[in-house]
């Protein structure tokens, strides 16, 4: 096939070179359209638009394929750890042995924060949602390792910047929870590893409730790792246009939280336990909700269903799904929103308006679900989220950075008044 498409605009014809990735992904490339043709293209909510060519994870929403560096997300969820993850999307490679006793070796190093942040933790309301306080906390770390300001910083200053968040992420998230329940904090403990360390900081002092147990430990690290990229979703793409100005890592990732925190994106596994419970303060009738959801005059729609790029299956669901009933079984958990949550899964699948618009259960109808039965409270599972999608938004603004692209400014077609003559104050009407 030519590598080149033609475009004709009344009489004149362009021609535009096609971009062909390693999956054999095909993209006309218009970056040259209006220097040469005076037009630019135009697609709200970029649902057909490529904004970067990029190496770190690939996914196929019709055959629903989900990869990160090239490996499969079902072998990544089955036989690596999150920091292992972390790694391979970051440094571009899984680590050897030594590389990742040496990662979690200077990682440990850095997970105390400042003591003058636990000033903020105090001065949020005990109420206020975690992810605000997420984003705050986060950007404010730039105040204190001023080194991340640099915009031209060496290879050891950035990484070490990615360390840091890295290492402190945890502690800040097990801290927010704890000051939402007026808890005193917890200290990390560099012997545990990661993913343990943050469990223990979080439930250390409720041992009676959750103990450390693997099991609980491997459904985390599994859900960490189904979330943690996602390629160019909207926070991932937050966190490379603000990057792309040059703000430091922890500024962008501050906006990927805020992106994150909407109920259409990661916002939704809070969003799903809500609507599960007003389900389940209504009377638990299913079909109600389900006709509520068609009607294109209700507002309401199924949190937790449908996808923007999956439209067969997400293939994280799957996965979840099965770790979702391992944890409820060990935890011998009982919970009468989880039959909600059971009942409107099996209508909505053989609901023909659900089919015919390719809606499934998303990875976050399920992760609520495990969330709730490990004990967090439902505004703790965006925070989760983030934590888990970390290592992705700084593998993005990494490779962005390195890539060295221009800063991201879209253009638009304006459709405002055109001139209007100014009106003195006195006789506006
Ligand atoms: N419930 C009922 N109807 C739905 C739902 C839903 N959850 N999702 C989509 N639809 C319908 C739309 O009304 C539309 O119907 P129409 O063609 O008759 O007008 C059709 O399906 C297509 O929906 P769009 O909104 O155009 O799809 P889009 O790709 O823009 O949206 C999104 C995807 C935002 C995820 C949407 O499915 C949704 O709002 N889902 C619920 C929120 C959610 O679970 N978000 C988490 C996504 S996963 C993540 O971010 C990690």
């Amino acid at each position: 096939m030519s590598d080149t498409a033609s475009l004709k605009l009344g009489e004149k014809t362009y021609d535009l070179p096609v971009i062909t990735g390693t999956e054999n992904e095909k993209a006309i490339d218009i970056s040259k359209l209006r220097d040469s043709s005076g037009y630019i293209t135009l697609d709200n909510g970029y649902k057909n638009t490529g904004a970067t060519k990029s190496a770190i994870t690939f996914l196929d929403g019709e055959k629903g394929i989900l990869k990160y560096r090239g490996y499969r997300i079902e072998d990544l969820a089955e036989k690596s750890s999150f920091l292992e993850v972390a790694y391979l999307l970051i440094y571009g490679d899984l680590p050897t042995q030594a590389q990742l006793d040496d990662f979690q070796f200077q990682i440990t190093r850095h997970t105390l924060v400042h003591e003058d942040m636990k000033k903020f933790f105090d001065g949020f309301p005990s109420k206020s949602h975690p992810m605000g306080q997420l984003c705050s906390l986060i950007c404010s770390l730039s105040a204190f390792y001023p080194e991340s300001l640099d915009t031209n910083p060496s290879k050891e200053d950035v990484n070490l910047t990615i360390i840091k968040l890295l290492a402190k992420m945890p502690t800040v998230v097990s801290w927010i929870y704890k000051k939402s329940l007026g808890h005193p904090v917890i200290y990390p403990q560099n012997n545990l590893e990661y993913v343990t360390n943050y469990l223990y900081m979080t439930f250390g002092q409720r041992t009676e409730h959750i103990e450390i147990d693997p099991v609980v430990v491997s459904a985390m690290n599994k859900l960490l790792i189904l979330h943690a990229d996602h390629e160019q979703n909207c926070s991932t793409s937050t966190v490379r246009i603000v990057g792309s100005s040059e703000s430091n890592l922890y500024a962008s990732i501050s906006a990927g939280i805020s992106a994150l925190w909407g109920p259409l994106h990661g916002g939704a596994n809070q969003a799903v336990i809500e609507m599960l419970e007003q389900i389940k303060n209504d009377g638990g009738d299913t079909e109600k909700w389900i006709a509520k959801a068609k009607d294109k005059n209700d507002p309401f729609r199924l949190m937790g269903f449908g996808h923007r790029v999956y439209k067969n299956f997400d293939p994280r669901a799957k996965i979840i799904k099965k770790a979702c009933d391992d944890i409820l079984a060990k935890l011998g958990v009982n919970d009468p929103v989880l039959d909600i949550a059971k009942k409107l899964e099996e209508v909505a699948l053989s609901d023909q308006y659900f089919i015919d618009r390719k809606l499934y259960p998303n990875v976050d109808f399920y992760s609520g679900i495990i969330y709730r039965a490990l004990g967090f409270p439902t505004e703790m599972f965006t925070v989760l989220f983030a934590l888990g999608r970390l290592p992705g938004w700084i593998a993005q603004w990494k490779e962005m950075r390195e890539n060295k692209e221009p800063i991201g400014r879209p253009r638009q077609i304006y459709v405002g008044h055109t001139v209007r003559e100014f009106v003195d104050i006195n006789n506006r009407k």
